[in-house]
């Protein structure tokens, strides 16, 4: 069956170019992005490994572990490592998980036999510290994914999951929110003390709570 959003994220035990793992013991109380990759020694997973690596400490400003999967074994992940680390000019600083057997691809629904019978398809998952899927993203393998995007709807979750607001288009860390639709104007003006504006009796804006 397919994974949906609330679900509670696969557990699975696995070698990872950083030793064995169990999924939910390596998460801990982090937040996580787990993410595919069709096949190691491929360009544009080249390109996506070392961008997480540069990023890592803005995943961890915002409590977050990552974690990539490929269908190649380790001994293939560690010989790809220093390609990664030559070409993006990093330390790889993650793991990448070595699932030949595809046991996680599979569980994490990552393989659409109509786009490759083989490869995965680039996913991501973002789960949360209660082990629960937040947001999974699916991306074809010729496309890259876009990490400014990523930290950002990170950020958009971390936000939601502790206030009562929404985030509009193209929001960014900073910008206003939006008060959520079951919270009355009248609530809104009480409980965010910065202030409330009213462009449609649905549609009202906060400074964002959590600045
Ligand atoms: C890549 O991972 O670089 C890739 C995979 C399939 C098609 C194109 C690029």
């Amino acid at each position: 069956m397919s994974l949906r959003l609330g679900d509670i994220a696969p557990d699975f035990t696995a070698d990872t170019t950083q030793g064995k793992i169990n999924f939910h013991e390596w998460l801990g109380d982090s937040w996580g992005m787990l993410f595919s990759h069709p096949a190691d020694f491929t360009p544009v997973c080249t390109t996506e490994l070392g961008k997480t690596a540069l990023l890592k400490g803005d995943f961890e400003r915002r409590g977050v572990k990552t974690i990539a999967v490929s269908v190649d074994d380790l001994e293939s992940h560690n010989k790809w490592i220093p390609d990664i680390e030559e070409v993006n000019g990093v330390t790889m600083n993650f793991p990448i998980i070595a699932d030949e057997d595809r046991k996680v691809a599979e569980l994490y629904d990552m393989i659409h036999p109509n786009a490759s019978a083989k490869a995965t398809v680039r996913s991501v998952f973002i789960i949360g510290p209660d082990k629960t899927i937040k947001l999974m993203l699916t991306y074809p393998a010729s496309t890259g994914r876009n990490f400014t995007e990523l930290l950002r709807v990170i950020d958009s979750l971390q936000l939601t999951a502790n206030h009562s607001v929404a985030t509009p288009a193209d929001w960014k860390d900073g910008d206003d929110a939006i008060v959520v639709p079951t919270i009355s104007t009248e609530d809104a003006i009480k409980k965010f003390p910065k202030g409330v504006k009213e462009v449609k009796p649905y549609l009202r804006y906060t400074p964002q709570p959590n600045k």
